[in-house]
């Protein structure tokens, strides 16, 4: 077993998501980094002893790795966010990495240039050993267990991303065929998360060709450059369109579609051989973190 401190913001709904983590054993609430010894809550509330809210998570090497656990964090924080997650002020609210062992510090390195090089911009997020960690009162640990409906910064969709993630892998663990893949990953993300048009489309010669899809009937090609898909596929990147109407060359295969979500698929090569795209009969149902999700997801294609 290995441990990681992560400091996310409120550590209830921090800790609830890690323990949701095929791999992860154990998520405690608790106080890092500051200047006393055993704080309680109240002391660290005055935002005057440098205590961040942190989660220690205790995981299995063998089945989830540090890298993921990374790629995860950075799924529920705003990394960019000076001592502000959600609703919550404080530098005890501050994000942050701590380690126990040096050799993690590369690995914690390359997870957050991997962000910064995203987002296209430093992050704040502190990397710091561990100097000390401080388990929170027994009424804070399994807090939303608890207390469901309790307050919670995590938005609830990423509860949603992050079961849906992990059913599609152990659900594709032993499938070699990409059709099949993209067949079932379509129909889980589709009942899981209720979108009304969910599919897949394959990059065959010069144009995109219909492939495994959940809804109504589609346009069965795309050409190159061509709508939402066409232009992800040329661009090589997520493209979000919070409203149809306003994307020029937008191709409406389904007069339902408010608004869309398109990600290309990239094979070991760094060529696009796909993309997953998502239609919503809602004006901006996607942001910048489904985009992260589905980038996650595409990854199992
Ligand atoms: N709207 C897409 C075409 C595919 S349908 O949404 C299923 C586009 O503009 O590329």
């Amino acid at each position: 077993m290995k441990e990681i401190y992560l400091a996310g913001g409120c550590f209830w709904g921090v800790e609830h998501f890690f323990k949701g983590v095929d791999g992860v054993s154990e998520a405690v609430s608790g106080y890092a980094n500051g200047n006393t010894e055993n704080p309680s809550y109240q002391e660290v509330y005055t935002d005057t002893t440098g205590f961040a809210e942190t989660v220690r998570v205790v995981y299995d090497p063998e089945k989830v790795s540090l890298r993921t656990l990374l790629d995860l964090f950075f799924m529920i924080i705003d990394p960019l966010s000076l001592n502000r997650q959600g609703e919550d002020a404080g530098t005890r609210y501050r994000t942050g990495v701590y380690y126990l062992e040096p050799t993690d510090r590369a690995i914690i390195e390359e997870a957050f240039a991997k962000v910064e090089k995203r987002l296209g911009q430093k992050i704040v997020t502190e990397l710091e050993p561990l100097r000390n960690f401080y388990p929170a009162e027994d009424y804070h640990q399994e807090y939303l267990d608890k207390n469901p409906g309790g307050y919670c910064h995590l938005p609830l969709r990423a509860f949603k991303y992050l079961r849906l993630w992990q059913d599609i892998a152990l659900f594709l663990a032993d499938e070699e065929d990409e059709v099949a893949r993209m067949a079932d990953i379509s129909a889980l993300i589709a009942s899981r998360m209720g979108f009304f048009w969910t599919g897949f489309y394959r990059v065959i010669g010069e144009q995109l060709v219909l492939g495994p899809f959940q809804g109504e009937a589609a346009c069965l090609r795309i050409g190159y450059g061509r709508g939402v898909c066409g232009t992800a596929w040329k661009e090589r990147r997520t493209i979000v369109v919070p409203d149809v109407e306003q994307f020029p060359g937008h191709i409406a295969c389904s007069s339902l579609s408010r608004s869309e979500i398109v990600v290309p698929v990239f094979d070991s090569n760094q060529n696009v051989t796909a993309v997953l795209d998502i239609d919503s009969d809602r004006l901006a149902e996607f942001d910048s973190t489904d985009a992260a999700w589905l980038e996650l997801i595409v990854g199992l294609v």
